[in-house]
């Protein structure tokens, strides 16, 4: 009950504050740059910002731009792990928020420890006042106690979510405003469209509650953070009490055999 109210009271919960904190405001100055722009997450964050808010786009030059047709954004291209193609994004530019949703693709390097590295170091010599960082639930700057996470598959994901952690202590010890927002499951089921947005996902600042959220809320919910004050060195799960029945799918299948899967 207490954890619930706590959510409610930190601005998240449509109920309560639902002009103020669940929808996004305008930058009109320095606006952001996005990392990760061509993917789920970050297209969404970049869909529910005010039209008015600058947005630059950092992509690969073999990335897939069409998540981001319809809207008037500043490309630049790179690899995040390549310092000099970040060091390039900030280069004569000024950005209030800098948003990073990235993920490990088959046969590459993991990207998060190098990213937070690269980022953080530009974004805080550039004057960049919050960055806003998408992170796994079972990672931490701190200590994790994985007895909290009984939905957490750590013999599976366990270096994945080291790397995540490493990467958090890098932003949190670099000093710079941040606002991390851990995702539990992300709903997407082979072959089919991901979960519509449902309107109903939420922050919560006690990190041991978990759920699965849809792209389009998570977006909003990242969108309503930028420039906000109240997201400021916070660390939030993105949680959505509607998805309950299909987070209990997602987590069967998690910790499913080949011998099992078939059950869930
Ligand atoms: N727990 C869950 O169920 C779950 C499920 C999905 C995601 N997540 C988490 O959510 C976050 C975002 O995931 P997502 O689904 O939005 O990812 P996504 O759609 O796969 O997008 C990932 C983005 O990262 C970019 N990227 C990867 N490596 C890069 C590099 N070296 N340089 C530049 N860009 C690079 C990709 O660019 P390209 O398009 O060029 O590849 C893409 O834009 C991640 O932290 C992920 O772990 C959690």
């Amino acid at each position: 009950m207490f954890a619930r109210r706590r959510a409610l009271a930190i601005g998240f919960g449509a109920a309560i504050a639902p002009a103020i904190l669940s929808t996004a405001r305008a930058q009109t100055t320095g606006g952001v740059l996005v990392f990760g722009a061509s993917g789920s997450s970050g297209s969404e964050f970049i869909k529910h910002l005010p039209a008015t808010t600058p947005v630059t786009a950092f992509v690969r030059p073999t990335s897939n731009r069409d998540r981001l047709s319809g809207r008037e954004v500043t490309f630049v291209t790179g690899d995040v792990l390549n310092v000099a193609d970040v060091a390039k994004a900030f280069d004569g530019r000024s950005f209030n928020t800098v948003f990073v949703a990235l993920q490990s693709r088959r046969g590459e390097p993991n990207p998060y420890v190098g990213a937070a590295r690269n980022i953080t170091t530009y974004a805080k010599a550039n004057g960049v006042t919050q960055i806003i960082w998408i992170g796994q639930v079972g990672s931490s700057a701190t200590t994790v106690n994985q007895a909290d996470y009984p939905d957490i598959n750590f013999k599976l994901f366990g270096e994945t979510l080291e790397f995540m952690s490493a990467a958090e202590r890098i932003i949190v010890e670099s000093g710079m405003p941040y606002t991390i927002i851990r995702v539990g499951a992300i709903i997407v089921e082979r072959g089919k469209p991901p979960q519509p947005e449902t309107g109903q996902g939420r922050l919560v600042d006690d990190v041991k509650q978990m759920g699965a959220i849809a792209y389009g809320d998570l977006g909003r919910l990242a969108a309503a953070c930028a420039g906000n004050k109240a997201c400021i060195n916070k660390t939030f799960h993105a949680l959505d009490d509607t998805l309950s029945a299909q987070y209990k799918h997602w987590r069967c299948r998690r910790f499913a055999t080949p011998e099992t899967i078939d059950a869930c």
